[in-house]
């Protein structure tokens, strides 16, 4: 009997850039937690795992032209893709491996510095994950950074049977993912209007969006032979044994103080000595988000007050104020909130001023012991909103060449995404199909 292929390969994974995985954004979030992480104006590693066509690792790769980066994905046919596009916008700074990742992880020689592994650890199977697990464990770097994206409970359990549903479609074996994913889609129709999902009113409106969604990345997404949903405490339970110490999300809003990413309701729950990972789990029930991004370091140790010093005082922002245009009421997961804190005010303040704020002199600005707690709360709130951007030091700028030649590549192949040397990101023109 043949067993299934655990992966979709019929189908491309479409190209998506994410700017919470670019090395400057993974290094402000561990400078944001006081902690130096590596190095990125000398020469360092980055690798991204099960990185489909390339896309986001080759505009990190023209971003950064100070670091060296390294995709590695089981399908041929993204390989094939990401190499191309390599060659097409002259990025060089990239190579790619078309390997399974369990191989990779025994024959791999390179020691790396940051680590990316997004939309692959929940679609895979458990050997694919303890192999992820095993890579970091072997191949980062003390001090190392390693971003993990995987779906999670409970916004994400509802998930599951409708993922059952997809998969035993195309197990059915009649045609190909397109035809298994289409078959899908029409059975959610019918149970959606045979009421069905009636009384989950976030799933319906979830599975409403589906037929919106890029077939091909369905394909991927729900149809892969595994699908798991994780609670973060299990997550960051597993990648301490790999070394690594949860640092805190991509997302810096869910880094603020609980009074902040916490609905009030749950704030008698905490306790001064409540763990980790009971706050993280009531920040997913809170929010209900579908999916987490945690950022974990390797070898960590806590800073002292020095090296937490060292890693705020290096921080610089840009301001865009067009970002949150009815400030100081800013969008979050939990709904609108009309931020008062004074730290939070003479941060957007300062920012505004000068289009850019270096985070030694707001610090200089509160009131003397405020800058570590309320001031760090602010910066994060403003990233979060895109009010402020982390600024890429002008060292690691000079080698960024071909930008505008990238940005005309991304306009003819009408991309809505247009990079930005000086944040080292990309700017979206309008929102990522998926
Ligand atoms: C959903 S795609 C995500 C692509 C990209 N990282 C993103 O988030 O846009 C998952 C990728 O993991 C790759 N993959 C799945 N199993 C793998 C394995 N065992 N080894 C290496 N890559 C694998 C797939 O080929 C696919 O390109």
């Amino acid at each position: 009997m043949q067993a299934p292929a655990a992966y979709v390969t019929d189908r491309v994974y479409p190209s998506y850039f994410y700017p919470e995985s670019q090395p400057l954004w993974l290094s402000t979030v561990a400078r944001l937690r006081g902690l130096r992480g590596p190095d990125l104006d000398r020469a360092y590693r980055y690798c991204e795992l099960g990185c489909g066509t390339g896309f986001n690792v080759i505009l990190a790769a023209a971003l950064n032209p100070v670091g060296h980066f390294t995709g590695v994905d089981i399908n041929r046919e993204h390989i094939e893709l990401a190499r191309a596009l390599a060659r097409d916008m002259g990025v060089r700074n990239v190579e790619f491996h078309c390997r399974d990742l369990q191989g990779f992880v025994q024959d791999n020689t390179v020691a790396f510095d940051i680590a990316n592994c997004h939309g692959m650890w929940s679609w895979v199977a458990p050997g694919v994950q303890r192999s992820i697990l095993e890579f970091v464990a072997r191949h980062l770097k003390p001090k190392g950074l390693f971003c993990l994206h995987y779906m999670c409970h409970p916004g994400s359990t509802a998930m599951i049977p409708v993922h059952q549903l997809f998969r035993s479609m195309a197990r059915q074996g009649k045609g190909d993912s397109r035809a298994a994913v289409a078959r899908g889609l029409e059975a959610v129709e019918r149970l959606l209007a045979a009421g069905y999902y009636d009384d989950q009113p976030r799933l319906r409106e979830r599975l409403q969006g589906l037929k919106r969604a890029d077939a091909d990345a369905l394909a991927h997404e729900l149809l892969a032979e595994f699908f798991s949903v994780h609670h973060a405490g299990d997550i960051h339970w597993l990648a301490a044994q790999a070394g690594l110490s949860f640092i805190g999300s991509s997302e810096p809003f869910y880094n603020t103080d609980p009074a902040l990413c916490l609905p009030s309701d749950m704030h008698p729950l905490l306790e001064s000595d409540s763990s980790p990972a009971f706050v993280e789990t009531l920040k997913d029930m809170g929010s209900r988000r579908p999916h987490r991004s945690d950022v974990f370091q390797k070898n960590a140790a806590l800073p002292d007050a020095r090296e937490r010093r060292e890693a705020l005082d290096s921080l610089v922002f840009l301001y865009d104020g067009a970002a949150a245009p009815d400030f100081p009421a800013i969008a979050t997961p939990l709904g609108p909130m009309t931020v008062s804190d004074e730290a939070f005010l003479r941060l957007a303040e300062l920012a505004r001023t000068d289009g850019r704020v270096a985070f030694r002199d707001f610090a200089a600005a509160l009131p003397a012991g405020t800058a570590d707690g309320r001031g760090v709360q602010a910066a994060r709130m403003m990233l979060h909103a895109g009010l402020l951007r982390p600024e890429q030091p002008e060292a690691s700028r000079a080698g960024v060449q071909r930008l505008a030649a990238i940005d005309r590549l991304l306009a003819a192949r009408n991309v809505g995404l247009r990079l930005r040397r000086d944040c080292a990101s990309g700017q979206f023109l309008r929102t990522q199909a998926w």
